[in-house]
């Protein structure tokens, strides 16, 4: 991590003035729950002390001023505070110029500006949530600095419009949530019907989280996303006709069996029958880890992967290549890739004592079959969005 010292100096080099405050924002990863989200099911991710760092100070005018030290040749980029609008040459800061235009529509409107400059530990486009690390960050520097008094739930709501309205990706609830809700060395168990959730400690005993990166270019695929919530939507829709139903989340899984052949669309009917058994998958995990059941976790983890693959169709050669190592590899306890997929990253749970070896096969299997090698992340799980000392 570049440390907060180093960017005190950039700071001032960029903005000729000091920074007033500092925040950390994390990344998250989901440990079993995936495409269940938009559909009204459960989740239970956590929030990673990989994330996005953010150095602040006001400004008189009523513009803002962003600079990216992972993105040093966007240069500075400035916009105003009120209405501004989507712009493509404004690259990655159309996601924190989304939030203040987002919060702005819904009334907090801010009465100068900011100079704020970022740095990220998170490696961007894996499915590690970047874009939602720095979405509820902007969110909570703005309710910090023009003094809204919103709570953290009402952030990370408001985050996730704006990556649905400015950024134009249907994403659900789950990475802001995770982001801005995390709490240390806990996982999350949200309902996303209601957003009723609770925090469930991870102690893995002998075991710690491995994130191992695909490293495939271009992983976002927003309009693959958005095509498989309107095939659940659609498969919905089918049901609704005999049943009364609001969310494929209100389904048991039997339940769903007995009735799947009203959606006659056989790529919709999989699609849906993935996001209702992942959902009973997620509540039978978090209660196996509830009673220290790791082993039953594990295999629950690489059914989720297994249904993703067959059924929901977002894993593709490299995510599967992962996991069908990891499921091969002594000490690994379970292995599934985590986000929306395409690419990005696979989380497993190693055996403390494994994972030097896991992380050596599985980079030399993985290179010889795709010809480049992953990356790994052994992750600590961090608190949400919050302000750090300066
Ligand atoms: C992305 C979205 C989330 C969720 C996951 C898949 O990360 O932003 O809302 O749908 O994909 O579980």
């Amino acid at each position: 991590m570049k440390h907060i010292s180093d960017m005190k100096k950039s700071f001032i080099e960029l903005f000729d003035q000091e920074a007033t405050a500092a925040y950390f924002s994390p990344g998250r990863v989901n440990l079993i729950g995936e495409h269940t989200d938009y559909n009204g099911g459960h989740v239970f991710p956590c929030a990673i002390t990989l994330g996005t760092y953010a150095l602040v100070a006001k400004r008189e005018a009523n513009a803002s001023r962003l600079f990216s030290l992972n993105m040093p040749e966007a240069g500075v980029i400035e916009f105003p505070m009120q209405g501004a609008i989507y712009d493509e040459a404004r690259d990655w800061a159309n996601y924190p110029i989304g939030v203040v235009r987002t919060m702005e529509e819904a009334g907090y409107r801010a009465d100068g500006g900011l100079d704020i400059l970022f740095y990220g530990t998170l490696p961007s486009g894996a499915g590690l949530s970047s874009s939602a690390s720095i979405e509820v960050l902007t969110a909570l520097i703005l309710n910090d600095q023009f003094g809204f008094g919103r709570e953290m739930i009402e952030l990370v709501q408001l985050s996730q419009r704006a990556e649905n309205t400015f950024v134009g990706v249907n994403c659900g609830i789950m990475d802001q949530f995770a982001v801005g809700m995390g709490k240390k060395d806990c996982a999350m168990l949200l309902d996303c019907n209601t957003l009723e959730y609770r925090y469930s400690p991870i102690a893995l005993k002998d075991s710690s989280i491995v994130i191992t990166n695909t490293n495939k270019k271009h992983s976002l695929n927003a309009s693959k996303y958005n095509e498989r919530r309107r095939e659940c939507e659609h498969a919905l829709s089918c049901i609704q006709q005999t049943k009364d139903v609001r969310s494929l989340g209100e389904l048991k899984a039997a339940e769903f069996d007995s009735i799947a052949d009203t959606i006659p669309d056989v790529t919709e009917r999989c699609r849906a029958r993935h996001a209702v058994h992942e959902n009973e998958r997620t509540l039978k995990a978090v209660a196996a880890l509830e009673k220290n059941d790791l082993v039953a976790f594990g295999q629950l983890m690489n059914a989720s992967h297994i249904s993703l693959m067959d059924d929901y169709d977002v894993t593709g050669e490299e995510l599967d290549t992962l996991a069908e190592l990891a499921w091969r590899q002594p000490g690994v306890i379970g292995s599934r890739m985590t986000g929306a997929g395409f690419g990005g990253c696979t989380v497993s749970i190693v055996k403390d004592n494994a994972i030097e070896s896991f992380q050596r096969d599985i980079a030399a299997g993985y290179t010889k079959k795709i010809g480049y090698a992953p990356s790994f992340y052994v992750a600590g799980i961090a608190d949400g969005t919050h302000r750090i000392e300066l």
